[in-house]
């Protein structure tokens, strides 16, 4: 299968603009799939989405795009350093 890079960084960029619809959306979805990884997530999720959001960005912004550059920029303001209290359960 061929990956089509431009339409994933296109549509990736139409639903941007509502990440935090798409992240509560993402993990309703996992944790009603496989509630068994619930406990493997922190109680509050919200730091959580915002990482998953930048790493999602990330993958799907050209290096030379302008708006990956601010994005990262943004990310790096807002996203923690990685956490202290993860759980050494492996995935
Ligand atoms: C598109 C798919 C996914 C992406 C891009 C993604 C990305 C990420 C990122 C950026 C982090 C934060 C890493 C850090 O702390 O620096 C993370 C943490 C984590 N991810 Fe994912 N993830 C994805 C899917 C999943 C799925 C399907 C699971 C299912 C179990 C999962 C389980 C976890 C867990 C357990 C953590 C650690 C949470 C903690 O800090 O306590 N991820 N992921």
């Amino acid at each position: 299968m061929t990956l089509d890079l431009e339409a994933l960084e296109t549509s990736f960029d139409l639903v941007a603009p509502h990440g935090d619809e798409l992240m509560d959306e993402f993990y309703s979805r996992l944790f009603a799939t496989a509630p068994s990884v619930r406990p493997l997530f922190p109680t509050d999720m919200q730091r959580q989405k915002v990482m998953l959001l930048g790493a999602l960005h990330s993958a799907t912004s050209t290096p030379s795009s302008p708006s990956c550059e601010s994005s990262a920029r943004d990310t790096s303001r807002t996203v923690p350093g990685p956490s202290t209290t993860r759980s050494s359960a492996p995935l």
